[in-house]
């Protein structure tokens, strides 16, 4: 019996327990997953007790994306360009880090797309963690025009730079307002804030007043499953793309990871909506 988990604090809503354990059942897999609460004062200490009990995998949420790096033996090159890991794969007593968030997200729009990202000039809205994930599986995908918008515009400075230090790309910084002003402009615009997540719902990180009609409007939120931006977004007639398709995917993906075997994530997926209500 192999054993997997989530560290995280807290961890007593997550939907992750629920969907790997079923993925498990579903192909046959003798493994279990559990989520454990770790302060953020005890991680060290957690990361001991996970080497010495032998865990294969792990997932890894808030607040200790970053911190878990250094008690790592190695992590991956796409992980240290986001400059967080959110997956752990114990290779025989070697804990490798790994990050699928934006991976995972990528892979979610592409499927809602159908089409490459290639040749769209995209918006990302926000610079926080989520922000760093999306930047760099997009420019790691080629996207030719991203443009990083936010409030604190030297943080969306910091996420180009530091993507800069790895690879070339062609990465704009904006303003928020300013974005707001030249919506019109992007083929497709994300939200990667926190703006609207529960319980703020009634929040948009921007509007979308001058959002083209072709546009696709995304938002890495899932709870709610449409935040208000997708809402007004709607109203318009224009694709919504929601929070959901990432968060099954990036567990897909880390899934993989651990047991080379891929889920089935329209079963996921209907866990996952189940558990949203
Ligand atoms: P993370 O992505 O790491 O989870 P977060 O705290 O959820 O981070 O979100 C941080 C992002 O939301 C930042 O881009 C932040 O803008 P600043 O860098 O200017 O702080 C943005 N954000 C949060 N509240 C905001 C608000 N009221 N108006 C505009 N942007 C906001």
């Amino acid at each position: 019996n192999k054993l997997y988990g989530l560290l995280g604090h807290p961890v007593g809503h997550s939907m992750s327990p629920l969907m790997h354990n079923d993925a498990f059942k579903q192909l046959g897999i003798n493994g279990y997953y559990h989520a454990f609460d770790v302060p953020e004062d005890k991680l060290k200490e957690a990361v001991d007790a996970l080497r010495l009990f032998n865990i294969s995998g792990l997932n890894v949420t808030i607040p200790h994306k970053v911190t878990i790096m250094e008690f790592l033996d190695e992590i991956d090159e796409e992980a240290l360009m986001i400059g967080a890991v959110n997956t752990v794969v114990n290779i025989e007593g070697r804990l490798i880090g790994y990050n699928t968030d934006g991976r995972g997200y990528l892979t979610s729009l592409l499927t809602k797309l159908n089409k490459p990202l290639k040749d769209s000039n995209v918006l990302v809205i926000g610079a926080g963690g989520a922000a760093r994930g999306i930047v760099t599986a997009l420019a790691n995908d080629g996207v030719a025009l991203l443009t990083i918008a936010n409030r604190t515009i030297e943080k969306a400075d910091e996420i180009k730079n530091h993507y800069l230090k790895y690879r070339e790309a062609n990465i704009n910084v904006l303003p928020l307002k300013k974005a707001q002003l030249n919506l019109a402009r992007y083929d497709i615009v994300i939200n990667t804030t926190s703006i609207g997540m529960s319980p703020r719902v009634d929040e948009v990180p921007i509007s979308i007043d001058h959002i083209k009609q072709t546009a696709v409007l995304s938002d890495l939120i899932y709870n709610p499953i449409e935040t208000k931006l997708l809402q007004l977004g709607n109203k318009k007639g224009i694709i919504t793309h929601n929070g959901v398709g990432m968060f099954v995917e990036q567990g897909a993906l880390a899934f993989l990871k651990w047991t080379g075997k891929q889920p089935d994530t329209e079963k996921m997926t209907k866990i996952v909506m189940q558990q949203l209500g």
